[in-house]
């Protein structure tokens, strides 16, 4: 399957005691990587990458980001973990900090993108029984075609992708499949009144960076109101700028009833993600109904504050806005035989291959990363473009060279 790249045996070492002692529920490049800083990645014999992945957009700030881990040296020093069962002294600032800059009245802090699913699909039980009314163990919530919202036993249920379900089941009641960005779909399935919620990702990143029609968000908001059923938006890969906005959603100026965060809420330095919503979702739950021992601990209430500073103080979400924008047309204009179509917003892009060899998109990052770009293809012919956001025009115009001449090699 692997086409031929020759491997030092250094290299070779190490992912030979990887393949003996660690589960095979991946499939990675065969690059071994020791160092990071900004947009670049080193491996174990020096060799310099561009990052065209970003741990899935985790890393958005870059690389060991200085300001990110002086926080999380500082705060490491000091306390790392009280438990929910004291209070700490970042712990509310975080929380404070958190809910102003996406106005929302409360968080609930988890670790990572999945446990903060699974959060948000509680929450939106609870409303349904306690707030809406719905009769118990009778909430519906809606899921598209083709998510990606993580990887538990109850998340995979509403999976349409065979492999995240196979001999994983029983699977979990309650959960409804539409089409992604097919409003009428929405509101068919929203007749039944035991609709809770509709949990959606505004750009599907896993099945390959479908980018929905310009309207589906606001569309989405507008029948989610007119039906009193919730609208989640799952922002662990769209969000923290990735899409040129602080939010996905903000391109349509529409605000979620619950917003899902993680990935890049620490910089890729720690699991942290969050979910807020204002307080007659948020006060369903009570003391000892949800919880998680690391979640908000301090270690990444300190880690997730200097992260969103970046963030903010960077203007990374404008910078990805832009280089997003030269990186699409500089790969369009490349006008490879092979490139059936790019798309994306803002550095969350996709290419879509184009060529007889089914292990096309596999043979190309192999290329990629020969010549100096890592990126891993989704679903086959797929391959993700997403670098850290503060990549410069230079940077990305070194890119396309490399994105260039790998594609002449595919031949
Ligand atoms: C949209 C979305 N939701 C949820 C997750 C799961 O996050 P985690 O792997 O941190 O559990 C991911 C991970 O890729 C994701 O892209």
């Amino acid at each position: 399957m692997q086409s031929t790249t020759t491997l030092s045996a250094n290299t070779q070492q190490y992912i030979d005691i990887e393949e003996k002692y660690g589960a095979h529920n991946y499939h990675p490049l065969p690059v071994v990587l020791d160092r990071g800083e900004g947009v670049f990645v080193w491996d174990v014999d020096g060799k310099r990458y561009y990052d065209f992945l970003s741990g899935y957009s985790a890393v958005n700030q870059g690389h060991c980001h200085p300001e990110i881990i002086k926080a999380l040296i500082e705060q490491s020093t000091k306390l790392t973990l009280t438990s929910r069962a004291f209070h700490s002294n970042l712990l509310g600032q975080y929380e404070k900090y958190v809910t102003s800059l996406f106005g929302y009245d409360k968080v609930l802090p988890m670790n990572t993108g999945v446990e903060a699913v699974e959060t948000a699909l509680k929450l939106a039980r609870k409303w349904a029984y306690e707030v809406k009314g719905i009769a118990d163990n009778n909430a519906i919530i809606a899921v598209c075609e083709s998510n990606f919202h993580g990887r538990t036993t109850g998340v995979i249920t509403f999976s349409s992708d065979p492999s995240a379900k196979h001999h994983f089941g029983p699977y979990t009641p309650g959960y409804v499949t539409v089409a992604y960005n097919d409003l009428a779909n929405l509101e068919s399935v929203f007749q039944n009144k035991n609709v809770a919620a509709f949990l959606f990702e505004p750009i599907q990143g896993e099945a390959g960076v479908m980018v929905p029609d310009e309207g589906y968000l606001t569309g989405i908001r507008d029948l989610c109101k007119e039906y009193n059923v919730l609208m989640i938006a799952d922002e662990i890969q769209t969000g923290l700028a990735r899409t040129g906005k602080m939010l996905a959603c903000d391109h349509e100026n529409v605000r979620p009833d619950i917003l899902i965060l993680g990935k890049a809420l620490s910089g890729g330095v720690l699991p942290v993600s969050a979910v807020l919503c204002d307080d007659e979702i948020m006060m369903t739950i009570k003391p000892g109904e949800h919880g998680s021992t690391y979640g908000g601990n301090p270690l990444a209430c300190a880690v997730a504050i200097a992260a969103l500073e970046v963030l903010k103080n960077e203007n990374l979400a404008a910078n990805a806005q832009e280089m997003g924008e030269l990186l699409r047309s500089e790969i369009r204009k490349l006008n490879s035989p092979f490139v059936a179509l790019v798309r994306g917003k803002g550095l969350l892009n996709a290419i879509v291959i184009k060529h007889i060899n089914p292990e096309a998109a596999w043979d190309l990052c192999l290329t990629l990363k020969e010549n100096g770009l890592l990126a891993k293809p989704t679903h086959g012919d797929k391959i993700r473009f997403a670098p850290p956001l503060l990549i410069t025009k230079e940077q990305v115009m070194e890119c396309v060279g490399i994105i260039d001449k790998s594609l002449q090699s595919l031949a």
